[in-house]
């Protein structure tokens, strides 16, 4: 089964594709030569993922999933949370987001954070939501050059190296997002071949 992902993001194709293998055939935005903005005004992740998966499904009539990332910093009541992307400006721009954050969060000690992924499928006009979560802590300095993102800054608990320190491997084996779609990976099995 074709199934697409609503994201231009290589990184995190590569990250699904690795976790989803052979089950389905996902393709990305790219793929589809879809380059069209939506606008993520949700208030919250399930929102954001919500209005991707339903816009990019009336787009192109597949199924399709798409994924929203928030990371929530106890020590600032959970912020930057949704607004995750855009927490140095409307740039998305990752080295910005991370000083932005670091600055923050100069001499607080309590860093405890957690990354947290809500995806959303839509398929046969249904709508399933899924979520998966990592609880860490933000690093005082960035560290490592692996993934994308707030990588760099976040070690996730029990570990003594940043995400961006990990293979990718290692990553999507405990990460929020390798969680999330985990779980689409179990209900994806489930559904009856076509
Ligand atoms: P999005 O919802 O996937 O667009 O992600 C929102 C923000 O979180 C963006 O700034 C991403 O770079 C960041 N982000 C999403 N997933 C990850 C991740 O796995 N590691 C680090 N940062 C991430």
């Amino acid at each position: 089964m074709k199934l697409v992902f609503a994201t231009h993001n290589d990184h995190k194709l590569q990250e699904v594709r690795a976790i989803l293998g052979d089950l389905v055939d996902v393709v990305s935005l790219k793929d589809l030569q879809d380059f069209d903005e939506i606008e993520e005004n949700g208030l919250t992740l399930e929102e954001n993922a919500s209005i991707k998966a339903r816009t990019v499904f009336a787009r192109h009539g597949l199924p399709c999933f798409a994924d929203d990332t928030g990371l929530e910093v106890k020590a600032l009541d959970g912020a930057p949370g949704v607004y995750s992307a855009r927490y140095a400006g409307p740039g998305h721009d990752a080295k910005a987001n991370m000083a932005k954050l670091l600055k923050e969060m100069e001499g607080i000690e309590d860093r405890r954070a957690r990354f947290r992924t809500v995806v959303s499928l839509v398929i046969d006009g249904k709508e399933y939501l899924f979520d998966g979560e990592v609880a860490g802590e933000i690093m005082l300095t960035p560290a490592g050059v692996e993934g994308f993102g707030y990588d760099p800054v976040f070690r996730p608990e029990g570990c003594t190296e940043s995400f961006a320190e990990m293979s990718a491997e290692k990553k999507n084996g405990m990460s929020h997002r390798g969680r999330a779609i985990q779980t689409l990976a179990r209900h994806l099995s489930q559904l009856p071949r076509k």
